[in-house]
């Protein structure tokens, strides 16, 4: 709820870097979960790592062909069209004129089947507006968790997403990012003391906060 976000003691266990070789965060299965940072600060990498300990199903929205992973049971399908049978997908849409629509179709199909995660790389580039969510994504975002799916999302530019997805997110974390506005943006949902720790951290770090428990830190991933 963005009520709790504002309210309350805030918990800041640290100002500086701490190394931890695996980001001390529990995600169940149905929360939601945005990753935040410029290109190249490590969101790819840190979405590659949580999918790989999430035992349950999930798609991976990838409209920069930009993500791959290798798990235990080998390569993850990398898909031009959501396959109900794979419990673990990468789904590829050819940049065109029906882009759209197609993404559109993936996420209404998984959001019928429910019991998944749906991770989004870039999700301006599904969803362009900047105000509101395009209906698929609006009903996966908002009543996705009715049906055991959670909506993680990926970007480089908090600004450019609608608010009902940062709303409904119980976990962040937040690398470096590139602009002034986007760390405001990100700062007026999190709190005052996130943003001047996103001006410190160094690159692959991030700022992790949970909604839940109003509680923060910074995060560095073992190599
Ligand atoms: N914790 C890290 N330490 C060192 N290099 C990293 C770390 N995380 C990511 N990288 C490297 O930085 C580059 C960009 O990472 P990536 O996850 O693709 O960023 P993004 O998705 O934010 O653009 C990759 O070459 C990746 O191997
Ligand atoms: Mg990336």
């Amino acid at each position: 709820m963005p009520n709790s976000i504002s309210s309350g003691a805030r918990r800041w266990r640290s100002s500086r870097p701490r190394r931890i070789a695996h980001p001390t965060m529990a995600i169940a299965a149905d929360q939601r979960l945005c990753l935040f940072g410029r290109t190249g600060s490590g969101k790819t990498t840190l979405a590659k790592r949580l999918l790989s300990s999430f035992r349950g199903r999930w798609l991976c929205l990838d409209p920069k062909w930009d993500f791959q992973l290798t798990t235990r049971e080998g390569p993850v399908p990398i898909v031009e069209a959501y396959n109900p049978k794979l419990s673990q997908q990468i789904l590829r849409v050819v940049p065109d004129e029906g882009e759209l629509a197609r993404y559109d179709e993936a996420i209404e199909q998984i959001w019928r089947d429910g019991e998944s995660l749906l991770y989004i790389d870039e999700i301006t580039l599904i969803n362009p507006s900047r105000v509101a969510l395009r209906p698929s994504l609006g009903k996966a975002v908002r009543t996705g968790r009715s049906r055991g799916l959670a909506v993680w999302s990926g970007s480089q530019r908090p600004k450019d997403i609608p608010s009902a997805v940062f709303t409904e997110t119980e976990h962040f974390c937040v690398f470096q990012l590139q602009f002034k506005a986007d760390r405001e943006k990100v700062a007026s949902f999190t709190g005052d003391n996130i943003a001047s720790a996103l001006k410190a951290i160094r690159r692959h770090d991030f700022v992790y906060y949970n909604v839940l428990d109003d509680s923060a830190f910074i995060a560095r991933q073992g190599r």
